[in-house]
C-alpha cells in the first residue's frame, strides 16, 4: 500500500518512518523546501531516539522518500495523513490554517478514492471541516464526485520515547464512519496485531475527543499534585510518599504524580487550553481542565517565590539554572517552565548561566543576554543559587562539594526533586525542593 504524509515536523516524520518500518510504502510531503532536501541529505531536523535509524535504514530500502510535490503525493497514495502544526492562537483556539491547506491542497488533486487522516491534535470536528474543504476544492478543480473518506487518528506520542510509541503503542484509536476506511487504516495497523495492541474504533468526534480528554487528564494528574505539593510545605508533609501512597491505588496509578514547576512542552499547555476554549463553543464548561490550567499558572509562579525566599530581592543576583528543555532528553523549549521561569528571573533583575545537554541553542533565542555555559560546574561558578529546572540525569549524580566550592552563595532552588534534602542539608546547602 501507499500512503503519504503531509507535514514532517516531528508527528509527521515519526509517523512516516514507523509506518515505513510496518513495511508500507510512505511518501513524506513538505512545502519547505530547505527541510526536504535536508531529509533527503539523511539529516533529521529532531532529536529523537531511534528516528535516525529507522529513517535511514527504510529511505534504503525504498520504503521511504521525500517530496515537496504534493500533488504526485495525493495522487500515488491511498492513505493521507495531515500532520501540519496546529499552533494555539493567542485566545486559547487551535489555529487550523494548515490543516485548511492541506485540505484544500488534497481536494484539488484528489483522482480516485482515498482515505484522508488528521493525526495532528485538532477540535472535536474538524474532521467535519477537512471533510467540507475537500469537497469545497474539489469541486472548484472540476474534480466533483471523487470519493473520499475522513478520519481521525490521534497521536500518543511522547517526545523522548516516540518511536517506541509508535511501535508499542497502548492503543490505536481510530474514528471513521465509512466501513472501507475502518478497515484500511485496520490493515495499516496490521504488524500491531502480534503484540495484542488493543484497538478503540469508534465515531469521527469520540476520536477527536479521546485525544484531548487523555492528555487532560494527565494535565490534571500533574497540577493536582503540584497543588498536594504547597500543602506538604505548609504542612510539613512529604509528597513523594504522598504520591507513592496515592499510586499504590491501583484506580489512581503511580504514573504522571511527579511534582515539579509544571507541566509544558507542545501538547499539555496547548491541548488543555483548546479544550476549554472550544468546549465554550459547544456551550459546555470544563471547570477541572480550567483550574488545571491555573493550577499550572499558579506552580510556575510559586517557583520564583521560592527563589525569592532564598535570596530576597533578586535584583543583581546571578542565578545558575540546570535544565531549559520542557523535560529530559529533548532539545524542546516550547512552553518550557524552565525558559518561562527563567525569564521571570530576568525580569526581576537577576543575571543567568545557564546549561542544558541538548537545548542550548533552541534556549539562546528565547534568553537574550543570558550566559551559556559548559557544564555544571562552570554554571555555578560565582552564582548566588543553583536551580535545577528540568531532570536530567546527568543532573543526579553530580559532585556536589565541587559545586558548593563553586557557588558564591550554597544555596539550591531543586524544582524537580532531584537532590535528597537530608544529605544536601548535611552538607551545609541552604535547600528547597517542591513538597518537601
Ligand atoms: C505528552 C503526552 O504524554 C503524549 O501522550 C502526547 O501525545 C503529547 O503530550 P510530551 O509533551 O512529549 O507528551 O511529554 P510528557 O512526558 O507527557 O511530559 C509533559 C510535561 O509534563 C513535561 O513538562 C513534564 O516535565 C511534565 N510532567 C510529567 C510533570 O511535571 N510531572 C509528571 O509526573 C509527568
Amino acid at each position: 500500500m501507499n500512503i503519504s504524509v503531509i507535514g514532517t515536523g516531528y508527528v509527521g516524520l515519526v509517523t512516516g518512518a514507523c509506518f515505513a518500518e510496518f513495511g508500507i510504502h510512505v511518501t513524506c510531503v513538505d512545502k519547505d523546501a530547505a527541510k526536504i532536501a535536508r531529509l533527503e541529505a539523511g539529516e533529521i531536523p529532531i532529536f529523537e531516539p531511534g528516528l535516525e535509524e529507522i529513517v535511514r535504514r527504510n529511505v534504503q530500502a525504498g520504503l521511504l522518500s521525500f517530496t515537496t510535490d504534493a500533488q504526485r503525493a495525493v495522487q500515488h497514495s491511498l492513505v493521507i495523513f495531515i500532520a501540519v502544526p496546529t499552533p494555539p492562537s493567542p485566545d486559547g483556539s487551535t489555529d487550523l490554517s494548515y490543516v485548511d491547506e492541506v485540505a484544500r491542497t488534497i481536494g484539488s488533486h484528489l483522482d480516485g478514492y482515498k482515505v484522508v487522516v488528521t493525526k495532528s491534535t485538532v477540535p472535536v470536528k474538524t474532521a467535519e471541516r477537512v471533510r467540507r474543504i475537500i469537497d469545497e476544492s474539489a469541486r472548484a478543480a472540476g474534480r466533483e464526485g471523487v470519493l473520499c473518506s475522513v478520519a481521525s487518528n490521534p497521536e500518543f506520542l511522547r517526545e523522548g520515547s516516540a518511536v517506541e510509541d509508535f511501535l508499542r503503542p497502548d492503543r490505536v484509536v481510530i474514528g471513521a464512519e465509512d466501513p472501507q476506511a475502518i478497515a484500511i487504516l485496520r490493515d495499516l495497523y496490521k504488524p500491531l496485531n502480534l503484540i495484542e495492541v488493543p484497538f478503540v474504533i469508534t465515531n469521527v468526534a469520540t476520536a477527536e475527543l479521546i485525544k484531548y480528554a487523555s492528555n487532560a487528564f494527565l494535565a490534571t494528574k500533574i497540577s493536582f499534585i503540584n497543588e498536594v505539593s504547597a500543602l506538604c510545605e505548609a504542612v510539613g508533609a512529604d509528597v513523594h510518599d504522598v504520591s507513592r501512597a496515592m499510586g499504590l491505588d491501583g484506580r489512581i496509578g503511580r504514573k504522571f504524580l511527579h511534582p515539579g514547576p509544571g507541566y509544558g512542552g507542545s501538547c499539555f499547555p496547548k491541548d488543555t487550553l483548546s479544550l476549554v476554549q472550544f468546549s465554550r463553543e459547544f456551550g459546555v464548561e470544563q471547570r477541572i481542565v480550567s483550574a488545571t490550567v491555573a493550577a499550572n499558572d499558579a506552580q510556575r509562579a510559586r517557583m520564583i517565590a521560592k527563589v525569592e525566599e532564598m535570596l530576597g530581592s533578586l535584583s543583581g543576583k546571578t542565578l545558575g539554572v540546570l535544565g531549559l528543555s520542557f523535560k529530559p532528553n529533548t532539545d524542546d523549549v516550547r512552553e518550557s517552565p524552565a525558559i518561562w521561569i527563567s525569564q521571570e528571573l530576568k525580569r526581576r533583575g537577576a543575571h543567568l548561566r545557564c546549561f542544558d545537554p541538548q537545548a542550548m541553542d533552541n534556549a539562546a533565542r528565547e534568553l537574550e543576554g543570558a550566559v551559556f555555559c559548559e557544564d555544571p560546574y562552570d554554571t555555578a561558578k560565582g552564582c548566588d543559587a543553583l536551580l535545577f529546572l528540568t531532570e536530567w540525569n546527568q543532573f543526579r549524580k553530580l559532585d556536589l562539594a565541587l559545586l558548593k566550592e563553586r557557588l558564591r552563595q550554597p544555596v539550591i532552588v531543586d524544582m524537580r526533586n532531584i537532590c535528597e534534602p537530608d544529605e544536601m542539608r548535611r552538607m551545609g546547602f541552604r535547600y528547597t525542593g517542591v513538597g518537601r
